[in-house]
């Protein structure tokens, strides 16, 4: 008789540095907005977790390091003891669900308006460049704001925000933590040359591009074991804030990823193309070789659908794939593609904010 059942490890067991999955599905960081003003997750956030600890990993929505790392309303922090004590409760009940969840550590630089901003000050970014874009406020979607460029004496300040955050993190019982790399938020506003005008040690070349980024490597991996520190990057992506790439991705992000390599860290997670649109490379750029060159686990991610997932695991091209929208409206997502049940469709008006509407309130599948 033939075989119908699909070959696929994707279901099975694995290890990303010392985190353990049950499975290789891994749910995206996705901001929800459904967090107070003073960023303390609660139990409604509990609840939405919970509904998808089925996931072999969960990777928080992105989560502010500090106050000046804000750029939009509702999202959660993690650098004040209530929020921590928020945090724990989402972390505690995963486990008791069976789940693990990394917290991905998030400072937006330019993509931010001064309304979010202590004492409203302009946010901080590599250069004086203004993003081309919006930002949620509490007063609903505003332009960014004209950023200042930071001064040389503030980036270890920067870097202690990172440190505290991750400390902050272990204590609120979290599996590991996830750098925000990517989509132009401030670690990429420094690694690429179009948003980077600075003519210090942290401008220019592309060793001094990349540094602001290994200094918070390092400073996240004083607090955590490496194996479960992973990294977001985003080579491609013009997302957010329209930003132009770097004028030379391959250059700029091999150099990166090889001085990545001596931290040993749990994962690379790729947004492979522009973030929720397109799985669109230039000609000049190579994900593949990117990819190649980082020495731990890989985490796909980005317009992933399971037929996708499968051929790139079985090629191994991938350890584990992240999907971000199929999440939203399917808690369930691993049970629905290990038995091939429909998948719902969510539409954007469910992103961000409305409380329990659009969040809560998706149905698992009667039966598997
Ligand atoms: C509503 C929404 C919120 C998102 N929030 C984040 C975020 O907090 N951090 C992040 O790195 N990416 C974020 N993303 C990008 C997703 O993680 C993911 O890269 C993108 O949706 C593409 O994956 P998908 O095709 O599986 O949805 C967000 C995307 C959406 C749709």
């Amino acid at each position: 008789m033939a075989d119908n059942s699909i070959h696929t490890d994707l279901f099975s067991p694995t290890k990303l540095g010392e985190i353990e999955l049950a499975n290789r599905i891994v749910m995206a960081p996705l901001t929800r907005s459904r967090v107070n003003k003073e960023g303390v997750p609660n139990e409604l956030n509990v609840t939405y977790y919970v509904q998808r600890a089925s996931a072999g990993l969960i990777i928080s929505e992105a989560t502010n390091i500090s106050a000046q790392g804000r750029g939009y309303a509702m999202t959660p922090g993690i650098w004040t003891e209530d929020q921590v004590e928020g945090w724990k409760k989402v972390t505690d009940a995963i486990h008791l669900a069976g789940g693990k969840l990394v917290i991905q550590l998030w400072h937006v630089g330019r993509c931010s308006h001064v309304d979010l901003q202590p004492n409203r000050e302009a946010p901080v970014a590599p250069s004086a460049i203004k993003a081309d874009g919006n930002v949620y406020t509490e007063s609903g979607i505003q332009e960014v704001s004209m950023p200042r460029a930071l001064r040389i004496d503030e980036i270890p300040g920067i870097v202690e925000q990172y440190r505290h955050a991750a400390e902050c993190a272990k204590r609120a019982g979290f599996d590991g933590v996830e750098i925000h790399s990517a989509n132009n938020y401030l670690l990429e506003q420094f690694l690429r040359d179009s948003t980077n005008h600075r003519t210090d040690q942290y401008g220019g070349s592309i060793e001094n591009r990349v540094r602001l980024a290994l200094e918070v490597v390092e400073a996240v991996t004083s607090v955590w074991s490496s194996g479960r520190v992973g990294i977001r990057l985003s080579p491609v992506t013009t997302e957010v804030g329209n930003t132009p790439l770097d004028s030379n991705v391959m250059a700029t992000y091999s150099y990166l990823i090889q001085q990545l390599n001596k931290f040993k860290l749990a994962y690379l997670h790729f947004v492979e193309g522009t973030t929720g649109k397109n799985r669109t490379v230039p000609e000049n750029v190579d994900l593949g070789t990117l990819r190649s060159l980082f020495d731990g686990a890989y985490i796909g991610n980005n317009n992933y659908d399971f037929e996708m997932a499968i051929s790139r695991r079985a090629e191994g091209q991938v350890d584990a794939v992240a999907f971000g929208r199929p999440f939203i409206s399917n808690p369930d997502l691993v049970e629905r593609l290990r038995y091939g049940i429909k998948l719902a469709d969510v539409t954007n008006d469910a992103y961000y904010g409305n409380g329990a509407k659009g969040y809560t309130d998706w149905p698992k599948a009667n039966s598997f």
